[in-house]
């Protein structure tokens, strides 16, 4: 019996020590993984910026440039001038690829003051809206990217060049999935090789993130293009039957 104690103490002290020890890496997940609850998709190639502690945060932020007194007035005067027609040879190119047709129902996801749009309504495409925090009657009406306020299956196509924008980059693309009709087109304009702004809330290094987010679309293509200070285009289409169209 004596013997026995002796023998026993000093295992089970063993055992609590080991175990213990076993413990620490998921003790260390526990305490580091939770703090970022928000922002589970964190990879190498997409990066979430840090500093919002709110959604309120950053709402509230993004609200300050688009509200800006001074942007505003050059998004609607230098800037107007300047880039639409830089949009509508984008969206020229588009058509020319099949991703895009006159017909075509069309959003500009955080169009600001809808300058794509103005550039998608001259090149033919008539059924075009913009939307952002802040509307711009009548091209963009009122809407967060991260619940758009439209039905399923509303767009043939859908552009953003706001995505680094993005606090939740997989709400960002569910949704534009959601809003898509199946066989419906997304174009991306991002920056993978310099960083976007100070407005920015992610960083992409790659256009795996995307592929990954974009689950229920096929890539359809990826090309360098010189927009504003973002340089890679990204295609995506979704998968599914195209709605039936009675002609
Ligand atoms: C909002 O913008 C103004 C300039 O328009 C700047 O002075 C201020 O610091 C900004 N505030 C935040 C929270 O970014
Ligand atoms: C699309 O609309 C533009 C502008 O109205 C027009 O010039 C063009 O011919 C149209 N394209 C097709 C295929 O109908």
């Amino acid at each position: 019996m004596h013997a026995d104690m002796k023998v026993t103490k000093p295992f089970i002290l063993r055992c609590f020590l080991v175990s213990l020890f076993l413990s620490l890496p998921f003790l260390f997940l526990y305490l580091f993984f939770p703090k970022q609850p928000h922002n589970p998709i964190t990879t190498k190639d997409l990066r979430i910026r840090p500093g919002y502690s709110s959604y309120e945060a950053y709402i509230q932020r993004q609200l300050n440039k688009t509200l800006n007194p001074r942007l505003r007035k050059i998004w609607t005067t230098r800037d107007w001038d300047r880039k639409i027609p830089v949009f509508s040879r984008f969206f020229e190119d588009l058509k020319d690829k099949k991703l895009l047709h006159n017909n075509s129902k069309a959003l500009c996801i955080g169009a600001r003051v809808g300058q794509e749009v103005e550039a998608l309504r001259r090149i033919g495409v008539a059924d075009s809206v913009g939307m952002d925090l802040v509307p711009y009657p009548p091209l963009v009406v009122k809407g967060d990217f991260h619940n758009q306020p439209f039905r399923k299956d509303t767009f043939d196509f859908e552009f953003s060049n706001v995505f680094d924008h993005a606090l939740y980059p997989q709400r960002f693309v569910a949704e534009v999935e959601r809003t898509l009709k199946p066989d419906g087109v997304c174009v991306l304009h991002v920056a993978l090789s310099r960083r976007a702004d100070k407005y920015s809330a992610n960083d992409l290094f790659s256009v795996q993130p995307l592929v990954e987010l974009f689950r229920n679309s096929a890539l359809v293509h990826v090309r360098s293009v010189d927009g504003f200070g973002l340089d890679t285009e990204v295609a995506f289409r979704k998968k599914g039957e195209p709605p039936r169209r009675s002609l």
